[in-house]
């Protein structure tokens, strides 16, 4: 259990708690409709719902079942994404990964980065076992993330998404503890 949530630091970017102040740079992404309908979520348009929703993300956190990180970036000192570990489940030591991202910032390798130092945390200080998750087919460049971290395919949950109007597939990656462990020895 991670109280306070730690703080990661990598090249680009700084993962931190999030602040109710955060809000204004989440609505910039949060509406965006790209990035909400590849992310499984509904676009959250206004500053009142952005607040609610990180609200609902601390207090998730506080019942020790969901982590997440405000992904703040170095240079611009800006909160460019979010990235958590969902779903903890302590005694099958498993947990899910998400994230999300400004549309500004994609294509520079950051997702992939800040999902490493999320990983690095979850395999070794959480010591989980097991990381899942979900994509939809079409989303291109969250599938090379996850290949580029090391997730495996592992199948297709059927038609279990309708967010975007008819029923959709997800795919179902993961990676395991030693899979990690050989990647970064
Ligand atoms: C998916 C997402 C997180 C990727 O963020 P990012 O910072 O651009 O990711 P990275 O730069 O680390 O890596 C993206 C990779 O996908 C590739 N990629 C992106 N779009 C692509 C496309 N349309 N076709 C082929 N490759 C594509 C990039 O070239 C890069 O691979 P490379 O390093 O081998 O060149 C970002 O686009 C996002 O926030 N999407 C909306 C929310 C979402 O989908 N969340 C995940 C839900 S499962």
């Amino acid at each position: 259990m991670f109280n306070p949530l730690p703080v990661l630091e990598t090249s680009h970017l700084i993962l931190r708690e999030l602040r109710l102040s955060d809000a204004e740079d989440q609505l910039e992404y949060a509406q965006d409709d790209e990035v909400a309908a590849f992310g499984l979520w509904k676009p959250q348009k206004t500053l009142q719902e952005n607040l609610d929703d990180i609200q609902e993300s601390i207090r998730h956190y506080a019942a020790g079942d969901y982590f997440s990180w405000a992904v703040e970036h170095r240079a611009d000192h800006k909160m460019i994404g979010r990235i958590q570990l969902g779903a903890y489940n302590a005694a099958d030591a498993r947990a899910d990964l998400g994230y999300a991202y400004n549309r500004r910032y994609w294509g520079k390798g950051y997702a992939t980065e800040a999902a490493q130092a999320v990983l690095k945390i979850g395999f070794e200080s959480l010591k989980l076992h097991r990381v899942g998750a979900k994509v939809l087919p079409d989303n291109v460049g969250s599938i090379r993330v996850l290949e580029k971290l090391g997730f495996q395919r592992e199948g297709v949950v059927r038609q279990a998404y309708s967010l975007r109007g008819p029923y959709e597939d997800l795919l179902c990656y993961s990676i395991l503890a030693p899979e990690w462990r050989e990647m970064y020895p």
